[in-house]
């Protein structure tokens, strides 16, 4: 394989593809597993491509190797490559089905180029998921039917041949409404394939039938047809992806390894190349199911369902610039090309409604005198009476008298919080620029969290918002704000003033890069067949070099992560979490039950991973090239503590993405678990001996503490049974996540299912951590934290019978903060959820706004079920606000009834299973409120029935 020099492609405009022979294993190895390549394979010929831009990879050969993918027609080829193996004389050969398939994207590519726009037929795929919630056409962060009417329209500009309904709203009511109804379906039935087409079709009938039944299936279909949901504009069709098929099949959900998606969606993907006729795809927002089907991780065959799917058709894929993580996934498994999209603007929260009484008293007690008494017990009892009309003091609270002063002081705090807390504010447009005023926002936050700027006032922020030149507004300042401009240069990060202009140029570039018109231009370029620019992923404010957006994102360098500096900061946050430990109960945590996913760990250089080598007392060890070798241990005299013993849960993702990082964690604990120390100084070491003595089992077994899926698996399944409703006892909800977590990495990188050694170790469990990376994600925000947070928290309550403390490690901001998890919801829900500004910039985005807000509230009602750390106060204002309120009952119900019929629910549901009590009068009316938006939905199919 040649490493193509970036430069090159941009120059010649044309894709590239990283396409390679294996070497470390034979094509029989690798034919053979679950994983696909290996974790060196991965990073020499997949990741370290990526960051060129490079796109689908496929391997094309290898080494040939006893048992050779007989069932394969192979051509068997020598090929003339016979470069040294590292490890075998074995000859380079050929993989047939593999080339072929190369062959056969080349030539597609090859077709696009030259095709004609205006006969160029293009699908466009939107996702549905949860379905059956009103989220159809929905995506994160993105307002998706304004977008792609944008999109469409410059389509149309360019020469595409696209029927362009009126406005927004119409394209809306074309591919949402139409003939939904008629055929009690979430979005118009464009196309119906019969069971008999299907039959005769379908290459892998077998393997779904297998598992679905007989053709064509119960998902998205009447017993006789398959419905193609979606609607054509001229050669555009715009098509919704099916959803996975088991959800609120609790069943389903327990499997611990993947399956074949339904015939629903296999036909789906056949549609577009075989019926309609596409000539390339264009999935629309993250994200969607089809690369996360069984098949292997990366390297993958033709017996993987993304593949299959996919097969040769040219995939781009409008992803949003801070998932580098899931993005990774789409283009390794789904041979997808990323066009990136900026994520929604950041503000910080503000006061509203009560908060801002509450507020100007704090303030005016900070200014009375103290020798006015009076005054001072008036307003300590009206601050006291305002903090319980927010619910940030209990309602039965007693008078605080003499401990007014501290605790006012601690309310002040509090509020400032709330005040300054950055939030995502509405979504983003793709084909619309943000404002100078969320510019502005934007510029402010990158500056607040850029450790070498300083503080400075918003003024300058609009001013560079509004172009002017970082060295014309600190002259502007110097002249301006003499006192501002003599402490910026006062600060430590700051030589002079021309250090201050280069500072400020940082984000002079950054508001380029905002108010460059570069997303459609991507997309346009990526269907003409062109190169897409790579740029590594992450959070506009924390990397604002994300900038311009409509490129092809990737990750960091895999053989450097954890960098140095993730190393250093992971040992500060570490302590951070034991010192929290140590005030809540008075001690070290003995083991900790730490949650890692891919994202976070490739928007901070692996800082996550760093804070569990902290704990455990691990640090990476690093070749003479700087390149991961393995883990070392701090000695313990170094560590001034005891080894934590630290249980590792890691997403699917992380899995797949940082294979090398998996083997680092395992040796981690293997060398902690069999140091010559004594056991009150290591956990590692204790639990470990304990229970290999107990097993009888060896070391290498008992020092087992990095846990993922089985390979090809993705989830817990936690959110997607919460999300159905579908279970009685919390007991099943540890019970999906053991089974589908509980598959062990060990030091070789293979998993083995090791359910019982996961639950003995969770049963020493004391804490229950996860990092928060990214201001746009909040805990309530997706439903994929209590998932594995909670999904974990519960399964350790199910072994030690508690609830054990659970901790988010905020890394937004500063030098991070640990929160308890129910400090975390109540910030949230207080700075969002409860938030004017934060609902009316969703609300602008019509019915995709409404859909957000309900997942919050099915977030929110996920982290009381796994944890019962959501004070009730929460669902009473969250009842208060968006149900109980009629005016914004209607405006909901007006724009997603679906969506606002399940947030009605999702409060009654919460209810009946004794997370809040209401009032007899708050449940009369929710329980009113709830059916009247169920029959508004049911309204709907009558008269459209009819
Ligand atoms: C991950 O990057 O590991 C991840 C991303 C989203 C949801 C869950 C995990
Ligand atoms: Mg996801």
């Amino acid at each position: 394989m040649t490493r193509m020099p970036p430069r090159r492609c941009c120059r010649l405009d044309v894709p590239y593809l990283s396409a390679f022979a294996i070497e470390f294993q034979t094509l029989g190895e690798w034919n053979r597993s679950d994983s696909g390549l290996t974790p060196v394979e991965t990073t020499m010929m997949v990741a370290l491509p990526e960051i060129d831009g490079a796109i689908g990879p496929i391997l094309f050969g290898g080494r040939d190797g006893e048992g050779d993918l007989p069932d394969q027609a192979r051509v068997n080829a020598r090929a003339a490559v016979r470069a040294s193996a590292p490890s075998s004389g074995r000859d380079m050969a050929l993989q047939g089905e593999r080339a072929e398939r190369l062959a056969d994207r080349v030539s597609r590519l090859i077709a696009l180029r030259s095709s004609r726009k205006a006969e160029r037929r293009v699908a466009v795929v939107l996702f549905n998921f949860p379905p059956n919630g009103g989220a159809v056409a929905t995506a994160a962060g993105l307002s998706v039917i304004r977008s792609l009417y944008n999109t469409l329209e410059a389509m149309k500009a360019e020469g595409y041949t696209v029927d362009l309904p009126a406005n927004i709203d119409e394209l809306r009511a074309l591919i949402l409404e139409g003939n939904a109804e008629r055929y009690g379906m979430p979005a118009n039935v464009h196309a119906r394939i019969s069971a008999n087409d299907h039959v005769t079709h379908e290459r892998y009938l077998d393997d779904i039938e297998a598992q679905w039944g007989p053709a064509p299936g119960r998902q998205q279909s009447d017993g006789s047809n398959i419905f193609v949901l979606g609607r054509q504009f001229g050669n555009v069709f715009v098509g919704i992806q099916p959803a996975f098929g088991y959800e609120g099949d609790p069943m389903r959900l327990l499997f611990e390894k993947s399956f074949a998606p339904t015939h629903a969606f296999s036909a789906f993907y056949r549609y577009l190349t075989d019926d309609f006729g596409a000539d390339a795809v264009l999935h629309f927002g993250t994200h969607g199911a089809l690369e996360f089907m069984p098949g292997k991780q990366v390297g993958l065959s033709g017996e993987c369902w993304p593949d299959r799917l996919i097969g040769a058709l040219p995939n781009f894929y409008l992803y949003a610039a801070n998932n580098p993580s899931e993005g990774t996934i789409a283009k390794r498994r789904g041979a997808a090309t990323l066009v990136s999209y900026l994520t929604p603007p950041v503000t910080h929260a503000g006061l509203y409604r009560g908060l801002i009484d509450l507020k100007a008293s704090i303030d005016r007690w900070r200014a009375t005198a103290p020798d006015e008494t009076e005054e001072i017990a008036r307003l300590a009892t009206l601050i006291q009476n305002q903090a319980m009309a927010v619910d940030l003091v209990a309602e039965d609270c007693p008078p605080w008298q003499g401990a007014a002063a501290r605790e006012i002081q601690a309310l002040c705090a509090t509020v400032a919080e709330l005040e300054e807390t950055l939030i995502p504010h509405g979504l983003h447009v793709v084909g619309e620029l943000p404002s100078i005023g969320e510019r502005a926002d934007l510029l402010a936050a990158m500056a607040e969290l850029a450790q070498d700027i300083p503080v400075l006032p918003h003024h300058v922020f609009e001013a560079l918002a509004q172009q002017e030149p970082a060295a014309q507004v600190v002259a502007d300042l110097k002249r301006d704000a003499p006192d501002v401009y003599r402490e910026a240069l006062a600060c430590e990060a700051i030589a002079d003033h021309a250090g201050l202009v280069e500072r400020l140029a940082r984000l002079e570039t950054a508001n380029a890069g905002l108010m460059a018109d570069t997303e459609i231009p991507a997309l346009i370029r990526a269907l003409d067949g062109g190169y897409i620019a790579p740029v590594s992923g992450g959070d506009v404010i924390r990397s604002p070099q994300i900038l311009p957006t409509g490129r092809n994102i990737h990750g960091f360098d895999p053989f450097r992560l954890p960098s140095a500096f993730a190393v250093m900061d992971g040992r500060a946050q570490a302590e951070r979490l034991i010192e929290r430990h140590r005030r809540d109960h008075g001690r070290l945590p003995a083991s900790v039950a730490l949650v890692l996913w891919g994202t976070d760990n490739m928007k901070s250089e692996g800082g996550p991973i760093a804070q569990a080598l902290a704990l455990i007392g691990a640090k990476p060890r690093f070749d003479s090239y700087g390149r991961l070798a393995g883990a070392d241990l701090i000695p313990l005299e170094e560590l001034g503590r005891a080894r934590i013993d630290v249980v590792m849960t890691l997403s699917g993702i992380f899995r797949d993405l940082l294979p090398l990082q998996t083997k680092l964690l395992a040796e981690a604990s293997y060398l902690a678990a069999t140091a010559d120390e004594p056991v009150e100084q290591n956990f590692v070491r204790k639990h470990t001996l304990d229970y290999a003595a107990r097993h009888d089992c060896p070391m290498e077994e008992a020092a087992l503490r990095v846990f993922s899926n089985a390979a090809g698996a993705y989830g817990a399944n936690v959110n997607q049974l919460i999300d159905s409703g579908a279970w009685d006892d919390a007991d099943e909800l540890a019970e999906i996540y053991t089974s589908r977590k509980c598959f062990a990495y060990g030091i070789n990188g293979k998993p083995v299912r090791k359910a019982e050694l996961l639950g003995t170790m969770l049963a020493d469990v004391d804490a229950a951590y996860q990092n928060l990376e990214s201001v746009e994600l909040g805990i309530t925000t997706i439903d994929h934290y209590f998932d594995t947070l909670g999904g974990i928290s519960k399964a350790v309550e199910r072994k030690t019978g508690a609830v054990p403390a659970v901790y988010v490690g905020d890394q937004t901001r500063g030098a991070g903060k640990v929160r308890s998890l129910s400090e975390q919801v109540a910030l949230e829900t207080r700075t969002r959820m409860l938030n004017p500004k934060w609902y009316e910039g969703l609300l602008e985005h019509g019915y995709e706004g409404v859909r957000q807000i309900e997942a919050h509230v099915t977030n929110t009602l996920g982290w009381s079920a796994t944890t019962g750390q959501v004070a009730p106060w929460i669902y009473q204002n969250l009842t208060e606000t968006f149900v109980t309120d009629e005016t914004m009952r209607r405006r909901l119900a007006e724009l997603n009834p679906k969506a606002s019929a399940k947030l009605a629910n999702r409060l009654i549901e919460a209810h009946e299973r004794n997370f809040w009590a209401p009032s007899e009068e708050t449940l009369d009316a929710l329980r009113l409120a709830g059916e009247e938006l169920e029959d508004r939905v049911e309204g709907l199919n009558v008269g459209e029935a009819a």
